[in-house]
Order: C-alpha cells, then structure tokens, then sequence
C-alpha cells in the first residue's frame, strides 16, 4: 500500500474522534481506499489539556505549521477564522488536499480558498459543514448538478433546534437548554454563533451558493437569531397547530423589476405540524431541496455532535485519498473485497 500522511489540526469534540477513528479503523479504511492514513499528528493549542477521548500523547502538538508541511491531507477542525485560514492557505500552496468542517472560514473565504486550491489542482472538502453528519454538500454539488433547484428549507443548526424543541416539549428554559447542548458538545466555542442564527446564516450561505451556483456572500444572508423566542410564543404556535423552528431559507426569487436572482434568510418561522419539518427533534438536522426535476427531497440526520461530524469528515478523506490512489473520484477496486456477502436469505426487518 501507498501511505498517506494525514494532519489534524484540532483535537476538540469533533478532531478528537476524527484521530480516533482514524486510529481504530485504519486497516479497514487502508483496505476501502487502497492506501494507508498514517495521522501524523493533532495540533492544538495546549498539548496537556484533558482530553474527552484516549488518543496517543505523542500524537499532540502546538506546531501546526510543521504538521501541514509533512501532510498530503491536512484536516481542518480548529474553527473560528485565523489562523484556520492561512494553515489551509499553507496546506494548499505545500500540495495537500483539504477537509475542512469549518462554515465560519468557508462563508466568509469560500472563494479566496477555493481559487488558491484551484489554481493548483487541489481539493477542498467540506461536507461536515453543513448539517454535521447529514450528506448535503456532496448531493446539491453533484447529484442534483444538472437539475434546477428551486427552494432549500433547511434546519441547519442542531443547538437551536435541540433548545426550540426542549422548550416545545418539556417547557425547558432557553438557558437551560443551551447549557445541555454545551454539554453534549453540539454548541460552538461561543454559543452567541447558534442562538444569534450566526452558524445557520453561515450554513445558508454554503447552500445557496452550491444550490444556485452563485457566490452568496454571508453579508447579504438576513439572519435573525431565537434569543427573543418565549415560552408563550411556542405555545400559542403550539395551540394554532405549528411548531416553532429556525429555518435557513435559500430560494430563486424574481425583484419588483423582474429581475431573476436568489435569497437566503434565516429566521425562528411557524412551521405546521404536518411538516416533514416539524418531526425533526433534538440537535437533529434536515434539510428539504425542492428542485424542478427531482421534486422533494429531504435529507435528515444528526446535524452536531463529535463523532457523527466525524463520519462526514472521514468520508472527506476517504474520497479525497481515493483521488490520490486512483486519480479520479472512483472507487478502489479493493473495496468490493473488503467483506465476504452472506446470502441469509428472507429475515424480518423492523423500522
Ligand atoms: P472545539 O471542541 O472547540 O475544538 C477546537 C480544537 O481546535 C481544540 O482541540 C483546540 O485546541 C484547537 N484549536 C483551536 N484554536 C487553535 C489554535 N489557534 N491553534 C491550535 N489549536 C487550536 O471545536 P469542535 O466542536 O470540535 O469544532 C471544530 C470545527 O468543526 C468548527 O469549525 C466547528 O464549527 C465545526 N463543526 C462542529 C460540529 C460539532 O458538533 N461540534 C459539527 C459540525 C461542524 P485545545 O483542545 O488545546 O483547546
Ligand atoms: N454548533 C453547530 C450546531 C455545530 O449546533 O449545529 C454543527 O455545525
């Protein structure tokens, strides 16, 4: 086998099980790609920090320059905007390909990061930036490519729907209910990201952009946040057959002069119980593409949490050292020998 050398730079909720995984499943992900992931190293910022997960101290370093030099990928997992933005610039410039979770850095430099992997042929990846372990990036990037969407109604940020939903189904307090996400390690470093409809306004962004095609820049996204959101207001929308959610809208709109363009809001919105929406509790995200073509399609899942974020960051890996292997986005033959297939016949199935 071929090696390829991985560097983390972020040890928190999601690296931690990232350098984990990564640790425990190597042979199996060694046999599915065709060469092995050698994790080289995990840079944070204090090397002596608890850690939620049992990883290899030799494995921690403050020295996340010299990790990316090293790196043919470099995984991205430390947040916020610097120094993320210019360890990717490095790890791009020094010929890595990129995994990255972080919606803040890609809202905002989407565009200069992409260009720079651009002109050196370089891959960015980005799927557990929206909607955590919930496959969206890839499926309006590629699947839905040659349709036209028309309407994205998404519950993109798992703290905020965790509180709305605590509140709608046990009375919880806004407080309270932000301190249990804290705790489940669903909120960010700073939690203001998710009440204030930041983080979703961030996610709006990455979608409207890949739906439609366009660059949508974070500034032009209209956000509102849930921190105004009452007791008494969930109950009367309760009462009048709704449920309170916040939603990223990204839609094609036409302006007063006809003038055909696209819109991405966030905002607390009634939506009726009926909605497929409505069923969508806990950090759970989802994510409903109405598209010209293909119709409604709605995409559900976990949308925080360490090792479900993890999942959608090792399928960045995974894809990305397929290229590496096989030099297009194909799928190692190895693969398909990598588990024997039992013929076990008629067996019932619950769901
Ligand atoms: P986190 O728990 O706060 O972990 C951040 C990690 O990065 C820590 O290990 C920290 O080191 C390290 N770090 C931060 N700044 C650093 C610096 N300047 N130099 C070196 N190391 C630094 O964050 P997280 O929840 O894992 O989130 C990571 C990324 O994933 C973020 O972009 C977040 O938005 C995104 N994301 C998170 C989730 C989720 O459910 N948590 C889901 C989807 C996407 P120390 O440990 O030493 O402090
Ligand atoms: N803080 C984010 C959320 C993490 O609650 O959805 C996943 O992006």
């Amino acid at each position: 086998y071929r090696n390829l050398r991985v560097a983390l730079l972020g040890g928190g909720s999601v690296g931690a099980q990232v350098a984990r995984l990564l640790l425990e499943q190597g042979p199996e992900l060694a046999n599915r790609v065709g060469a092995t992931l050698e994790l080289v190293g995990v840079a944070v910022r204090d090397v002596n920090a608890e850690r939620t997960v049992d990883l290899p101290r030799e494995l921690f370093t403050t020295n996340a320059e010299e990790l990316i030099l090293g790196a043919d990928i470099v995984i991205e997992l430390m947040g916020g905007i610097e120094p993320a933005r210019s360890h990717i610039l490095l790890a791009i410039s020094s010929g890595a390909d990129v995994v990255t979770a972080n919606k803040a850095l890609l809202a905002l430099h989407g565009p200069e990061l992409f260009a720079a992997a651009n002109q050196v042929g370089a891959q960015i990846n980005y799927e557990a930036a929206v909607a955590g372990a919930i496959p969206i990036v890839r499926p309006l990037r590629e699947s839905l490519a040659g349709d036209q969407v028309k309407r994205i109604l998404g519950i993109v940020n798992g703290t905020t729907n965790f509180i709305l939903d605590r509140m709608d189904t046990e009375g919880s307090s806004l407080e309270d209910a932000l301190a249990e996400a804290t705790a489940l390690g669903y909120a960010e470093a700073d939690p203001t990201a998710d009440i204030g409809g930041f983080d979703a306004a961030q996610k709006a962004a990455i979608l409207a952009s890949l739906a439609f095609h366009t660059a949508v820049p974070l500034a032009s996204v209209y956000r509102e946040g849930i921190e105004l959101v009452t007791p008494a207001q969930i109950e009367s929308a309760r009462k009048a057959g709704y449920v309170v959610k916040l939603l990223a809208i990204c839609e094609r709109v036409t302006d007063e002069n006809g003038v055909d363009g696209v819109s991405a809001r966030v905002y607390p919105a009634m939506v009726p119980r009926s909605h497929p929406l409505a069923a969508v509790h806990g950090a759970n995200n989802a994510v409903f593409v109405e598209a010209e073509s293909a119709g409604s399609l709605m995409f559900y899942g976990a949308g925080a949490g360490g090792v479900e974020t993890a999942s959608a960051v090792l399928g960045d890996v995974v894809s990305i050292a397929r290229r590496h292997v096989a030099g297009g986005p194909g799928v190692a033959a190895s693969s398909y020998a990598a588990l024997p297939v039992f013929d076990i016949g008629r067996v019932t199935t619950r769901y």
